[in-house]
């Protein structure tokens, strides 16, 4: 008799190309449309499965996993990963993956893009030139804020972060970050980026980018104390995550003239946005596509295939997925994870 194939729940459309590869060593489930799945049917389609294939969509914790016996990896097509319970994973012996690296640098173009947007008033101008309202040309029209020789504040200083102040040396800028822990010195120096606390990032910075990652412990950081503390002439560029800033402290802050401008590619409740700030006319807004160009993209769907491929036990990496969140996972595999050499 033979051995069943392991099966593969993939959520989300993701380049079929790409996601076929699979197919050499296992049976897959592919979702035909970008689908919202409530949890009773995350739950469903991974009770029969060895591995997935997710996205950010796809909230993944305790309750979908409990009736999953076979499940033994999640490979998350995202390089942020707070849709996913990692502990109640870890504790399920199941291994979950991501995708960092393969998207830093469309995400830093992204990120410094969207901020200029936000500065120079872009998305505003176009808007306006396109209801009609440019009767003649005026000095006064649309007037903005310039990046370069401004200050930058970064706050977290991943990878992405050290991308964009990468970039912020083209622009001559200052760029100071904040981050969880100090960078060494030399890639200080690579970044020329200065630590500086909190409260001086929000109070010196021109322009602020968040780029941190998403945790219960940084949800609506950036309040109404935090935006009270920046300049009124300052902007607020999100690429991180929508819960880490209070979105109604936000509008009320753009609407009263308490801060210029802000650019958001993510929301609290994406994709639901707050109507407040659909009514602002300074405030550029994007459909979290920070990492969208077309070649990182597949890269990242790559990425992810070759992590679950190998977190499952076959092809080339068998035994040892790229790009782990928590390894600790593995120690504890499931009876049945083939191990790699
Ligand atoms: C996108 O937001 C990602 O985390 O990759």
């Amino acid at each position: 008799m033979t051995e069943a194939r392991p099966r593969i729940w993939v959520s989300q459309p993701l380049f079929p190309d790409v996601v076929g590869r699979l197919r050499e060593y296992f049976d897959v489930v592919e979702t035909a449309q970008v689908t919202r799945h409530a949890p009773a049917q995350i739950a469903a389609a991974l009770a029969a499965c060895d591995g997935a294939l997710v996205t950010l969509n796809d909230r993944i914790g305790a309750p979908e996993v409990a009736g999953a016996p076979r499940l033994r990896a999640i490979a998350n097509v995202g390089v942020g990963y707070n849709n996913l319970d990692i502990a109640a994973l870890t504790d399920a012996g199941i291994l979950a993956t991501n995708t960092p690296d393969v998207l830093t640098e469309t995400t830093a173009d992204f990120g410094f893009a969207l901020m200029m947007a936000a500065a120079r008033r872009i998305t505003e101008a176009e808007r306006w030139l396109r209801d009609g309202q440019w009767r003649q040309w005026s000095f006064e029209t649309m007037l903005g804020m310039d990046l370069h020789r401004a200050t930058l504040g970064i706050l977290g200083m991943g990878r992405i972060g050290q991308g964009i102040a990468r970039r912020a040396a083209g622009f001559d800028m200052r760029v100071l970050y904040h981050n969880r822990s100090r960078l060494p010195e030399s890639l200080e120096r690579e970044c020329r980026a200065g630590y500086v606390d909190f409260d001086t990032l929000l109070a010196q910075a021109d322009h602020l980018l968040l780029v941190l990652p998403y945790s219960p412990q940084v949800h609506h950081l950036i309040d109404a104390a935090a935006l009270a503390k920046m300049k009124p002439t300052a902007t607020l560029t999100n690429i991180a995550r929508g819960g880490i800033v209070d979105e109604d402290a936000l509008a009320d802050a753009l609407g009263s003239g308490r801060l210029a401008a802000a650019g958001l590619d993510v929301y609290e409740g994406e994709p639901a946005v707050n109507p407040r700030l659909l009514a602002l006319r300074n405030v550029v807004l994007t459909p979290h596509i920070a990492s969208g160009s077309l070649a990182t993209r597949r890269a990242m769907v790559a990425l992810a295939v070759d992590n679950l491929t190998a977190a499952l036990g076959v092809g080339p990496d068998a035994g040892r997925p790229p790009t782990p969140i928590n390894a600790a996972a593995l120690a504890q595999a499931k009876p049945g994870l083939k191990r790699g050499a």
